[in-house]
This record gives structure tokens, C-alpha cells and sequence, in this order.
């Protein structure tokens, strides 16, 4: 029996919860951490748990838990993933991985030192599309790939809670859903070396006072985009907005020379797949897709597989950083108001 433990019972937690007590025959919730004890107390009541803590690092010293779920705040993903590592437990940390990249590299330090999985909590990379699309791209039908877009405009989505102030979620759109998209196409392309980032971040709407949400708290981005430039001169459009005046509208494209593969997650059709010349280019789209699942349920049951069998993080931690590197690189160009390098840290270097 795998003993797991979850550290923050905010929003996400319950969903966690879920998709472990799936797994009843491997798995028992042995304990949760929040910060405030009656949270913390009250999910243990829930979920049937024996012990409820203020302090994560009680928690980890049960020698009954082999794992820990991190669904802390963004801010607060790195010094306990970094503190379970240290404890000998594997973790699966929420999206996205930390607030920024130096905080991600450390985890990635604490993953290897350990020998501990480190698994980003990125559902998307077990949907059925992202996966049909990346055995089409592997399989090298769309040749030299040379332009990417990943947007997700969102019309009205501006969260509230702790996700629009830097002290708690560490950025804005950026890093509550612009990573779903950027993460995507990065895995898709098979993260290929950024070179330098051009890119604006922006509040348009947070102080706007009809919204919902304490507006005088607001202090993240809800809009931004990025033009990418990768080795080998191929291009990635990014683009994020919680709250833009546009219909609705996610993607995930990647252009090659021979093909191309298209992702529209919260559309019909949400995959269109071609591949062929400029006179005779077919659709390949498959009627069956892979197995897969953005449930939560699904991306859990991946990482208690990789415990119990002794493989590989299902998400690792280092294909992750990419995007926490671009979201600084982001920030970085905003405030300089132009182009900036993009520094890969040694520990990508292979
Ligand atoms: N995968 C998904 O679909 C999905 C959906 C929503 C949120 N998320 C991610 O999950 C994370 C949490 O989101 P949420 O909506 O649950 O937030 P939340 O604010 O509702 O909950 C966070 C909880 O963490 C606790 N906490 C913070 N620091 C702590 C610490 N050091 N020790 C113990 N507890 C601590 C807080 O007290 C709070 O109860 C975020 O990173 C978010 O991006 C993922």
C-alpha cells in the first residue's frame, strides 16, 4: 500500500482526494497539511483521513508516507516539493510547477539528488489529442517543423482567490492557464533550445471594480503575449488572456514543411491532423484516438503506476522548467521593453 499525503486543501485538493480513493487497493491518503488547521482538519474529516497538520513538515516525517500531492498555492509549490524530495517521498506537484524558473531548477536538483519522481501536475499532456498528435509528430509527418502558436483567449475567466496577487500565485493568466497551452506545444515540438523571447505582459481588466474579485488585490498579469525564437529559426507565438474581447478560443497549431497538427481543446473538431505536399496535402486525423484523460483521476493514477513500478516521472519536472524559463523571460522583456536571451541553466544542458 502506497501512504500519500496532500499538502494544501484548497480548491484542487478535493480532486486529488478523488482520484487517489480510486485507487483504494494502492493507495491510502494518510494525511493532509494546510496552513490553516481547520482546512486541513476538515478535509481529513471528509476524506477519512488519520491525521491532519498546520505544518507540512510533521507530515512528512511519517515513515507511513511514500508520496505527497503539493495543491499549495503557486508561491508555495517549491519549499515543500523540494522539502517531501529531501524527506525521501515522490511528488506530484499542481501546474504550474513553481513561480518562477530558479525555484523550478531547485526542484529539479532535489528530483535528481533524491531519486525521487518528480511529477509536474500537467493534465494535458494525457489527452487523447495531445497524444494522437504527438505520434503523428514523432512519426515525422509534418518534416521540418518551423512555426507554433499556443493561445488560449479566454472571454471572462479571471479567477479571483489567491490567483491574482504575485505573493500567492506568483503571476496571473500566465501561469493559471497560459502553461496548459505552452507546456502542450513545447512537448509537442520535443522541446527544441529557445534562443532569445520578445514578449509584453499586461493588466487590462484586474483593476476593473464589476468584476467579482477584489480588484484592489490584483496585481498579476490577465493578458500577454510572446514571439519565441528557437535554434534552428523556428518561431512560437504564445499568448495568454483571462479576459479578452474575443469570442472564446484555445489552441495549440504546429506548421511543418510537410504537415501540420492542430489542437482546439474546448472546440469540435478538437484535432486536425495533415500531412503532404503543397499540391496534395491530405487530412490524417485517426477516428480512434489513444487511450487518455484530462481528468485528474487519470494523471494520478500515471504517477502512482510510476511509484509502484519504479518508472520514470510520467511529467518530468525538467521538460516542465521550459515553461517557467519563457514566462521569466516574459516578465523580463516586459519590464525592458524589448527582445531578451534566453539562458538555458546547465542542468538542461546535456
Ligand atoms: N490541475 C488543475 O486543473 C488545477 C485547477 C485549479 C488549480 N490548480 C493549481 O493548484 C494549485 C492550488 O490551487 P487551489 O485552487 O487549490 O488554491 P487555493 O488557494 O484554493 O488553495 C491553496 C491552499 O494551499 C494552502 N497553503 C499555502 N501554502 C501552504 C503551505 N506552505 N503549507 C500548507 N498549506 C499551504 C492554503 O492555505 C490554501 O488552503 C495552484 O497552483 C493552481 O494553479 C490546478
Amino acid at each position: 500500500m502506497i501512504g500519500v499525503g496532500i499538502i494544501g486543501a484548497g480548491g484542487i485538493s478535493q480532486s486529488h482526494a478523488n482520484g487517489y480513493s480510486q485507487l483504494s487497493d494502492q493507495v491510502e491518503i494518510t494525511a493532509v497539511a494546510d496552513l490553516d488547521y481547520e482546512r486541513a482538519k476538515l478535509a481529513a474529516d471528509r476524506w477519512g483521513v488519520k491525521h491532519a497538520f498546520s505544518d507540512y513538515r510533521q507530515m512528512l516525517q511519517l515513515d507511513q508516507i511514500d508520496a505527497v500531492s503539493v495543491c499549495t498555492f503557486t508561491r508555495a509549490h517549491c519549499q515543500p516539493s523540494i522539502d517531501a524530495l529531501n524527506a525521501g517521498k515522490h511528488v506530484l506537484v499542481e501546474k504550474p510547477m513553481a513561480a518562477t524558473a530558479e525555484e523550478g531548477i531547485q526542484m529539479v536538483k532535489a528530483s535528481r539528488q533524491n531519486h525521487r519522481i518528480l511529477m509536474i501536475g500537467m493534465k494535458w499532456r494525457f489527452m487523447p489529442e495531445v497524444l494522437a498528435a504527438k505520434a503523428f509528430i514523432d512519426d515525422h509527418k509534418l518534416g521540418k517543423i518551423y512555426y507554433a502558436e499556443a493561445i488560449g483567449w479566454q472571454h471572462r475567466g479571471i479567477p479571483g482567490r489567491t490567483f491574482i496577487q504575485k505573493e500567492t500565485a506568483g503571476g496571473g493568466a500566465f501561469m493559471d492557464n497560459g502553461v496548459y497551452t505552452l507546456d502542450t506545444v513545447l512537448y509537442l515540438m520535443g522541446h527544441p533550445i529557445p534562443v532569445s523571447v520578445s514578449g509584453t505582459s499586461a493588466n487590462i481588466f484586474g483593476h476593473s471594480p464589476d468584476g467579482g474579485w477584489e480588484a484592489e488585490r490584483f496585481n498579476v498579469e490577465d493578458f500577454g503575449t510572446a514571439l519565441v525564437r528557437f535554434e534552428e529559426g523556428m518561431t512560437l507565438f504564445f499568448a495568454h488572456s483571462w479576459a479578452i474581447n474575443f469570442k472564446e478560443q484555445w489552441q495549440v497549431r504546429i506548421a511543418g514543411g510537410r504537415g501540420s497538427a492542430e489542437i482546439y481543446p474546448f472546440s469540435n473538431p478538437k484535432l486536425r491532423l495533415m500531412h503532404g505536399g503543397y499540391s496534395d496535402l491530405s487530412e490524417l486525423t485517426p477516428t480512434d484516438l489513444p487511450p487518455g484523460s484530462i481528468d485528474i483521476g487519470y494523471e494520478i493514477k500515471q504517477f502512482v503506476q510510476a511509484i509502484e513500478h519504479g518508472l520514470p516521472s510520467p511529467v518530468p519536472a525538467d521538460t516542465f522548467l521550459y515553461t517557467n524559463l519563457i514566462f521569466d523571460a516574459i516578465y523580463r522583456s516586459t519590464d525592458l521593453g524589448r527582445e531578451v536571451n534566453f539562458d538555458l541553466p546547465d542542468l538542461l544542458k546535456s
